[in-house]
């Protein structure tokens, strides 16, 4: 594998194997110096045109975990204030001698455009609306050690899927992971046209949590909303937020999942982000050896650097 750019590229055996060599990540990461030279010599460069804590810290530690060299390119700092092309940004980039780059931009896309610039290896961090990749190779991961497996899972996405890439990622991974995937939103926040998605959609978060295995709630994405889309967000958190009454309807090993930044109060409660059951720490702590397990596959295979 060169690039890692869409979750719609795997197959399932693809994403088993990617769990598989996740599990010997997480092993590295109980050491007592979680440190492995396997990517010595090979240099990681994150370009992020989007705000990120996460997903960028967590590439640049899973990269260092594997003796990589890092760097990090941030649009507030850079020649892009000067007016500089992603294209040329890339260009520059390269010259410099770099093995991988971890692309997040508004714009659906950016990263295959990239790929095209660069002989590097590219990683979709994130793209508009698009897709988000590793978030959904963490996501299942995360499921699958907490129930064993997807198989005949039934998982509810809830809140704002329209602006969602995470959502998009999500469903294309749970569905070939063999999960049932139902989608609860108002209206306003479903895409217009879910034709082709393997999905169902319903509008009654009361009626489906009793019935789910995980309840994974997304953020209002304000900054991609370019209208009112829900009357107010109190009025939102009325009908679709995690709310503590809502939470017990959950069965009781229902897991709680957010792919974060949380906002607590609107889209879950804040004590409820704090059950036992509720697993974004552990999908914080399994991003970090998923992004270990996709350095390895696109880099490592080409040996080792100088030899
Ligand atoms: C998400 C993103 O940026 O796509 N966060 C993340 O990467 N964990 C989701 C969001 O912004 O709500």
């Amino acid at each position: 594998m060169k690039h890692l750019l869409s979750i719609a590229d795997l197959d399932a055996d693809d994403l088993h194997e990617l769990h598989r060599l996740t599990d010997s990540f997480v092993e590295v990461g109980q050491r007592p110096i979680p440190k492995v030279p396997t990517l010595r010599g090979r240099t990681v460069v994150s370009l992020f045109y989007e705000d990120s804590t996460r997903t960028r810290l967590s590439f640049e530690t899973a990269a260092k975990r594997m003796s990589a060299d890092t760097m990090t390119f941030s649009v507030s700092t850079s020649s892009v204030k000067k007016g500089e092309s992603v294209r040329d940004t890339v260009e520059t980039i390269e010259a410099m001698g770099i093995h991988a780059i971890v692309v997040r931009h508004s714009s659906a896309g950016v990263p295959w455009q990239v790929a095209q610039w660069t002989s590097a290896s590219v990683i979709n961090g994130g793209d508009g609306w698009h897709e988000h990749p590793t978030q959904a190779l963490l996501d299942s991961y995360t499921i699958r050690q907490r129930l064993g497996s997807l198989v005949g899972r039934h998982i509810a996405i809830v809140g704002d899927i329209k602006h969602s890439r995470v959502a998009r990622s999500d469903v294309l991974a749970f569905t070939k992971l063999g999960a049932e995937v139902t989608l609860v939103a108002p209206p306003t926040l479903l895409p217009p046209n879910l034709d082709g998605w393997p999905v169902n959609v319903s509008h009654d978060l009361d009626a489906v949590l009793p019935k789910v295995d995980v309840c994974y709630l997304l953020r209002m994405q304000r900054e991609r909303m370019t209208e009112a889309l829900v009357p107010s967000l109190r009025e939102y958190t009325a009908l679709y937020g995690l709310t503590r009454r809502r939470a017990s309807l959950l069965s009781t090993d229902a897991l709680i999942m957010h792919p974060g930044p949380m906002n607590r109060g609107v889209e879950i409660a804040g004590e409820v982000a704090e059950w036992p059951n509720a697993v974004m720490v552990d999908q914080v702590r399994n991003g970090v050896a998923v992004r270990m397990a996709v350095l390895f596959l696109l880099l490592a295979s080409e040996g080792p650097v100088g030899e």
